[in-house]
């Protein structure tokens, strides 16, 4: 199989940013394409400060840097990322999205070698590659890590119709892109928002019984557990909203309650709080 020269991200949040980000990085070139104009926009302004940071740090040439920002192109139709050979879908945590989202993927990649891989936290791949149908030997799920030019893992889930070519050939991108591949099966959460997600939910239930404030929940969690954030400044980072999708998922897919979102993160959400990309979340984050 020839190795992998375009990939598309749909979804140009904090983790199609990032993973297009690292992608170009790597040397691949990268079409990313969101519904939201704005988002494709404030996506290059992240990226630019990420890749400026690393060049800072001595992690990255500046001429390294310049190279991977001129392979990265913003696009405004899901159209123009026809001819790429990779699709890596970083959209909104809804299975009726991505299961709408990958219909039409797989109709407009009908070739067999084009990967179709879901950056889900928690969504059955399974249930996603349905929706592609005759396609769904060539979906996958590939997890990365938030932040994505930081975190080393990717988690390599396959659903029980991917093939075993599509897995390996995941396994090989992620690691040329630098990450560590584990692989999880598929169920709910996978392993890591199985065992991260009931935690920060935790976290939220302490906070709502008052055993104690959030700066104390965090710090006990940070100098007691060694924790690089403590779980409710975790649960900002990732956004509120995908932290209750994520508990919704695990709640039904388990089939056990105590999954389910605590009413005071659900709040929050209906507050419009929901963590660093809304400015306000668990904490306040004044404009940078
Ligand atoms: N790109 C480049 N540089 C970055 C960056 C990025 N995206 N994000 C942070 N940095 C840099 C910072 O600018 C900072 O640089 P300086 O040292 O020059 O100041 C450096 O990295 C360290 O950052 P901070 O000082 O802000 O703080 P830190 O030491 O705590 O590191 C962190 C930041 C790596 C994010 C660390 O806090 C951490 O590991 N947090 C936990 C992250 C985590 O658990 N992620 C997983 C979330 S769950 C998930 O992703 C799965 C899911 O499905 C929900
Ligand atoms: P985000 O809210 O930052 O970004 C999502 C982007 O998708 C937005 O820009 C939105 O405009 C766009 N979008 C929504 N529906 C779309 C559609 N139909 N077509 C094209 N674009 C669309 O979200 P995020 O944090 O980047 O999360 C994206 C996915 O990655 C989710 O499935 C999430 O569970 C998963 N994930 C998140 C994290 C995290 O820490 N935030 C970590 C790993 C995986």
């Amino acid at each position: 199989m020839s190795e992998v020269k375009t990939i598309a991200i749909i979804g140009s949040g904090q983790m199609g940013g990032g993973i297009a980000q690292i992608a170009a990085v790597a040397g691949i070139n990268v079409i990313v394409y969101d519904t939201f104009p704005a988002a494709l926009e404030k996506c290059k302004a992240v990226q630019k400060k990420s890749l400026s940071k690393l060049v800072e740090k001595g992690k990255l040439a500046q001429a390294d840097m310049d190279a991977a920002v001129g392979r990265i192109k913003m696009v405004g139709t899901l159209e123009e990322l026809k001819g790429a050979d990779w699709v890596v879908e970083a959209i909104v945590e809804d299975a009726k999205v991505k299961k709408d989202l990958f219909a039409k993927l797989a109709a407009m990649f009908p070739q067999e070698h084009v990967v179709l891989a879901s950056n889900t936290s928690s969504i059955s791949i399974t249930e996603i590659a349905t929706a592609a149908g005759a396609g769904a030997s060539r979906v996958v799920g590939m997890h990365f890590f938030n932040p994505v030019p930081l975190m080393q893992l990717v988690e390599v889930i396959p659903g029980i119709q991917t093939s075993k070519d599509v897995v390996e050939r995941t396994i090989a991108l992620s690691t040329r892109m630098g990450k560590t591949p584990l692989k999880a099966n598929d169920r709910a959460g996978f392993i890591s928002n199985r065992v991260l997600m009931p935690m920060i939910n935790e976290a939220f239930y302490a906070w709502m019984e008052g055993v104690a404030e959030p700066e104390a929940i965090d710090g006990i969690m940070k100098l007691g557990c060694n924790f690089p954030m403590g779980p409710l400044r975790l649960a900002d980072y990732i956004g509120l909203d995908t932290c209750v999708n994520i508990m919704n998922v695990l709640a039904e897919g388990l089939n056990n309650d105590r999954y389910r979102a605590c009413p005071m993160l659900k709040q929050l959400v209906s507050a419009g709080r929901l963590g660093d990309k809304t400015g306000r979340g668990v904490y306040e984050y004044p404009a940078r």
